[in-house]
Parts: structure tokens; C-alpha cells; sequence
């Protein structure tokens, strides 16, 4: 599912980038992957996908539903 709409970025994405260990913050994914550098609207979703990947949480994508 898409998370981030202006930079295509997927929950997916933001998974691999957390287990990779290339983003331990909402300021690591945005320069890793773009998210929330335009809108902004995305931003406190990833940053819930991001915290629940860093917490081993989010095995799937309806482990965690985004608002
Ligand atoms: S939806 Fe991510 S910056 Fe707009």
C-alpha cells in the first residue's frame, strides 16, 4: 500500500529500509526515501511503520493500518 502519494513510496519500502538499518528516525526515511518532503501528509504514518518495523511489529501490511 502506498503511504507516501507525492514520492511513491510504499509500506513496503519503508519496512526494508528500517530492517536494513537506514533509518532510525522520520528524518532518515525522508532522506532515504523522500517521504513527507513535499505535503507532509505521510509523515505520521511512516513514522508508525517506521517504529513498528524498528519494533519488529509490521510482518505485513495489515499489521498496521494507516489513517
Ligand atoms: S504524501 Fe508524502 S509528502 Fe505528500
Amino acid at each position: 500500500m502506498y503511504v507516501c502519494l507525492c514520492k511513491g513510496v510504499t509500506c513496503s519500502q519503508i519496512r526494508d529500509c528500517a530492517r536494513r538499518g537506514e533509518a532510525a528516525s522520520l528524518r532518515d526515511l525522508s532522506r532515504a526515501l523522500g517521504v513527507a518532503t513535499q505535503c507532509g501528509k505521510c509523515g505520521r504514518c511512516a513514522r508508525e511503520l517506521l517504529e513498528a518495523a524498528r519494533a519488529g511489529e509490521a510482518e505485513s501490511g495489515a499489521a498496521l493500518q494507516c489513517a
